[in-house]
């Protein structure tokens, strides 16, 4: 019968649209794993604190190993009245273990499982997509190293501004994708808190043991205040924010990948497994994978504005609104998956066509803030440099001479300065920390590598295997 959980307070059944609102099992049910190794963790403190024999614990453990094996198998057959899926697991095991069954949701509420259940769903994400994040960190790093001094223009304004080596613009997205892992850890560790314990919102009368559960369940510690333990969402707002702005980067990669496959850059070639043509134009190749990974940031950023304002103003404590976490969470996560496993996989087979990249980069009028410093070694004040490098360029797009011509010519520049407009020059003077020529690059070089394989180590220290 529906609503079979509280049928004792109730004379009638609930409504189809009730129902049809209500159930999340077909959302939720992709936790069971998690729900399962909670109720494990449950029976079996249960059991040591004395409110379940060890028959009725080994019991319980049995029919849970069935539901489990049931759910994995896709042999599990839902009722009407499995409205999520902490309900469909305990009516199941109800059925195969009667009267040790109606034991298991003792000092247990859905409002702490629930909350058990995400976090543990999120920690093994998180740690999920941080390897992937790591994963695509390791093809940035690979090109960074074997491109060696190719060169292309950097952009302000997405104006030519002034050139860099490709390893340097290749690292910078690496450097941002490091601090999206950066704060994957930092939020496992807030996360790192089991509510198993906390019941509806007020603890229990019976001798539970919540710091028990906790180890069972790997997390460091259990919750401090049982009202804050089933309110608290902020790991599934902070998951929706670490994707979004991860999401956000991604785009911003696939917005320069969009422009460089372009014909007018043509600063890279794609790989045909990782682009699509046109049905209609036979000579159209085409960026899919780019412009998705842009369009899906906008998808993210939704999913996380909806949920902040879902729980703006939520009294304390559990308020069903908070079942409205689960699916954006869950589109959030598949979504920034899919994105890094497509767009490593088009970075990965890249080619990047350095003589058009250098073509542009050696424009000369990229080297004029190199000029201008050129006239500040000999001791002339930058300002008075930018005016006199700034005249020249004037007169060389008013087509007076050739820029390098009048560099050459001129009494403070000469032809020192002008060998600054030679093919790859200037780049390779910029040899300042954190520069961008081949020559500054090398320290970043081991300074990435060294962070990726920090943050390796500490992603293969934060894997819990729970005990259950
Ligand atoms: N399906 C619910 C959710 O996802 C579980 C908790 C329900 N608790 C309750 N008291 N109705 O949030």
């Amino acid at each position: 019968m529906a609503g079979e959980l509280w049928e004792g307070r109730f004379a009638g059944g609930p409504s189809e649209a009730l129902q049809a609102l209500n159930d999340s099992f077909p959302f939720d049910r992709r936790m069971f794993r998690q729900d399962i190794a909670g109720s494990r963790a449950h029976v079996a403190m249960l059991a040591d604190v004395g409110l379940l024999t060890d028959a009725e614990r080994d019991e319980i453990l049995a029919a849970l190993d069935v539901v489990e094996a049931e759910m994995a198998e896709g042999r599990f057959e839902a009722v009407a009245s499995d409205e999520d899926i902490h309900t469909a697991v305990e009516r199941r095991v109800t059925e195969i273990a009667p009267d040790a069954g109606g034991k298991i949701h003792t000092a247990r509420s859905r409002n702490d499982q629930v909350a058990l259940d995400v976090r543990m769903w999120t920690r093994a994400e998180l740690l999920d997509l941080a390897g992937l994040v790591l994963d695509f960190q390791d093809i940035v790093l690979n090109h960074a190293r074997t491109v060696g001094d190719a060169h292309l223009p950097g952009y302000t304004h997405l104006q030519q501004a002034q050139s860099v080596s490709l390893s340097h613009h290749l690292l910078a997205h690496g450097w941002a994708l490091s601090r999206d892992v950066s704060r994957m850890f930092d939020c496992l560790e807030r996360l790192d808190v089991s509510p198993l314990g906390a019941g509806a919102l007020a603890g229990s009368s019976l001798p539970i043991e919540p710091s028990q559960t906790a180890a069972a369940l790997g997390f460091a510690r259990p919750f401090d205040n049982s009202l804050d333990a089933v309110s608290d969402r902020d790991y599934v707002a902070e998951t929706l924010f670490l994707t979004s702005l991860l999401g956000v980067h991604l785009s911003r990669i696939g917005e320069e990948l969009i422009l460089w496959a372009s014909t007018e850059f043509g600063f890279v070639s794609l790989d045909d497994a990782f682009s699509t043509g046109s049905s209609m134009m036979p000579q159209k190749k085409n960026p899919d994978i780019a412009e998705l990974a842009r369009g899906k940031a906008g998808r993210l950023v939704g999913n996380l504005t909806g949920f902040l304002t879902t729980l703006k103003g939520l009294p304390l404590t559990y308020n069903k609104d908070m079942q409205e976490d689960k699916e954006p969470l869950f589109d959030s996560c598949d979504t920034i998956r899919l994105t890094l496993l497509a767009l490593s996989g088009m970075v990965e087979t890249i080619t990047f066509e350095t003589d058009a990249m250098a073509a542009q980069a050696d424009n000369p009028y990229s080297a004029a803030t190199d000029l201008a410093e050129f006239l500040v070694r000999s001791g002339m004040p930058f300002r008075s440099a930018h005016g006199v490098v700034g005249e020249l360029v004037r007169r060389a797009l008013a087509g007076e001479a050739p820029l390098t011509e009048l560099v050459a010519a001129h009494p403070e520049l000469g032809p020192d300065a002008a060998a600054l407009l030679e093919p790859g020059a200037s780049v390779a003077q910029r040899t300042s920390p954190g520069a961008g020529s081949a020559a500054a690059v090398v320290p970043q070089l081991s300074a990435f590598a060294d962070r990726l394989a920090t943050d390796r180590g500490l992603l293969e220290r934060a894997r819990v295997e729970p005990t259950l």
